[in-house]
């Protein structure tokens, strides 16, 4: 664990090998490719390389087993130990606060730049979001694996797209890769015909505005299967109150609203 975090802190990212087992691993792409939507709607607007990468999102709502992947000890472990919010207040410190933000299935085509995930370049130790993306197809520089440029998450800037000291993050089906968000890091093209699968699981701090509704959109029949921990990573321990009459702080401990709108 203290090599994991120091790796992290140090170049910006680390690789756990082997995180999953080979049937853990075929079983999550069965998942992936029962849940894969080839008739995906593109809306006005759809972002350009959204319409020929394979994705699926928010996979909290496809299946139970994608929720208990990543509320896997060792990855709450490493996740609180940077971005819990040490005054939350409403929860022991032992417990995790920050929440699931984006979650994702992804096979790229086209190489993807430089750039960063957390929106705002900063300098200093503490962080508000980091990626754990789970392989589950060998990822080789010529089927579109993560590049990355170590150290950049010190470097308190935006991506600088002409880089060219770049190391390529290659793997395993089962390797889990995890990066502070502040890493310059972008793909190669996948020149091979074939798909390369990803689990891509971004986690932030509590006051980070989820980039899906995740409350509002769980199915039932999922929600009814998480434990305490797990609903307060979707973010129910977290839903900001409609007005003051409501209450008055986001923040809350294990303390769940009535499913939302069901
Ligand atoms: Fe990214």
């Amino acid at each position: 664990m203290n090599k994991i975090i120091k790796e992290i802190e140090n170049r910006g990212y680390s690789i756990i090998k082997n995180f999953l087992n080979k049937k853990e691993v075929n079983n999550y792409k069965k998942l992936i490719f029962k849940h894969e939507n080839k008739n995906r709607r593109l809306y006005k607007g759809t972002p350009a390389r959204d319409t020929t990468d394979k994705i699926i999102y928010n996979l909290q709502n496809k299946d139970y087993k994608f929720i208990k992947l990543i509320s896997n000890k060792i990855i709450i472990n490493i996740a609180k130990y940077f971005l819990n919010d040490p005054f939350y207040g409403f929860l022991p410190n032992s417990k995790p606060n920050y929440i699931l933000n984006f979650f994702n299935a992804r096979s790229s085509g086209s190489k993807l730049d430089l750039h960063i995930d957390c929106h705002i370049p900063f300098k200093g130790k503490n962080i508000f979001m980091m990626q754990f993306v789970f392989l589950l197809e060998k990822s080789t520089k010529k089927n579109g694996c993560t590049v990355v440029v170590n150290n950049s998450h010190k470097s308190g800037k935006f991506s600088n797209r002409s880089e060219k000291k770049l190391t390529f993050l290659e793997g395993e089906p089962g390797d889990l890769i995890i990066w502070d968000s502040r890493l310059w890091h972008g793909t190669t093209a996948n020149k091979e015909k074939k798909s390369r699968w990803a689990i891509v699981t971004t986690f932030s701090s509590w006051f980070i505005k989820q980039k899906m509704d995740m409350p509002k959109s769980i199915p039932k029949k999922i929600y009814k299967k998480c434990n305490n921990i797990e609903k307060q990573l979707l973010g129910f321990s977290s839903i900001p109150p409609k007005n003051e009459n409501e209450r008055i702080n986001t923040k809350r401990g294990y303390i769940f609203p009535k499913l939302l709108g069901k």
